[in-house]
């Protein structure tokens, strides 16, 4: 079979950042920046980065910030034309996609990143798709998407980014249960969402990049619970397995997890650090608190 391209991306971003409050009460957690940029900024350059032209985010209530951040902001755009201030005018424009590629939709009940997923569906249609979690920010040059959607065009089928976690961890995350691995791309028989540590299957566990095929929904269509009585994406992704190749591919980079405050902390210091325009000043601030 051909290998589809995958022009389209979901977002699930309509989860309530309760780790965040008081922060998140009136904002999204998704507009928390990294250094001077937006969670789900990163997220859709990343995507767009990788040749994605149609971006869905599944959303719900008291996320309009969100959609006022990828549009026009004529009154701003208007004040920094007549300031002559041409670099933050550009960094303004640089943040709305062209017109018609940027679709919303409602999440309307809590009920799973599956469920978010399949909220999705009249959208996706019959093409491949990426899903990307704006919690996991990914320092990586090229970005992380770019490199899966490289060797997806060479296996096809699933493709999720993995990282190895401490076993302790591996109940917050998806699982494999492996059944080849070349160190970079290993192929799974199996996967089981937020396994209990003396169970799980490995310790290779799935963040927040994934490449999925169509055939994902109709399992998805079940509105099966599993894992925390949620409708979960993993559990759709297992079922095909047999049906559709999976495979889980070590990117080059690092993820920090922005959906912790650790993670959020860390990611605003190594981002901080990896600008030319910040690296010296930052330096001198952490050698104060160390
Ligand atoms: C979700 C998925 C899980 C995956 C994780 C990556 O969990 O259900 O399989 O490993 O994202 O970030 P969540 O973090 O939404 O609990």
């Amino acid at each position: 079979m051909p290998i589809k391209p995958v022009k389209k991306a979901l977002f699930p971003v309509a989860g309530l950042g309760t780790r965040f409050l008081p922060a998140t009460k009136a904002l999204p957690k998704e507009m928390l920046p990294v250094v001077d940029k937006p969670l789900i900024q990163y997220a859709l350059e990343e995507a767009r980065d990788a040749g994605i032209e149609q971006f869905i985010f599944v959303t719900g209530r008291g996320k309009g910030a969100m959609e006022d951040h990828f549009d026009h902001a004529v009154e701003l755009e208007l004040a920094l034309t007549e300031r002559g201030k041409d670099d933050d005018l550009k960094i303004v424009l640089d943040c709305s996609p062209p017109p018609g590629q940027l679709t919303y939709v409602r999440q309307q009940q809590p009920l799973g990143l599956g469920h978010a997923v399949w909220c999705g569906k009249n959208y996706i249609g019959d093409e491949p798709f990426a899903v990307l979690s704006a919690d996991d920010v990914i320092l990586a040059n090229p970005g992380c998407l770019k490199q899966m959607i490289e060797t997806y065009s060479e296996v096809g089928g699933n493709v999720v980014a993995v990282e190895e976690v401490p076993r302790e961890q591996t109940n917050r995350y998806g699982v494999l249960d492996i059944e080849s691995d070349d160190g970079k791309l290993a192929r799974a028989k199996g996967l089981v969402e937020k396994p209990d540590p003396a169970v799980a299957p490995s310790t290779l566990s799935i963040i927040g990049r994934y490449i999925l095929q169509p055939q994902v929904m109709n399992h998805l269509d079940k509105h099966e619970k599993g894992a925390g009585g949620e409708i979960q994406l993993t559990d759709a992704m297992a079922a095909t397995i047999g049906e559709i190749d999976f495979h889980g591919m070590r990117f080059d980079g690092k993820r920090f997890d922005c959906g912790t405050k650790h993670g959020f902390i860390e990611a605003n210091i190594a981002f901080a650090l990896s600008r030319d325009d910040m690296r010296d000043s930052v330096s001198e601030i952490l050698k104060e608190y160390t």
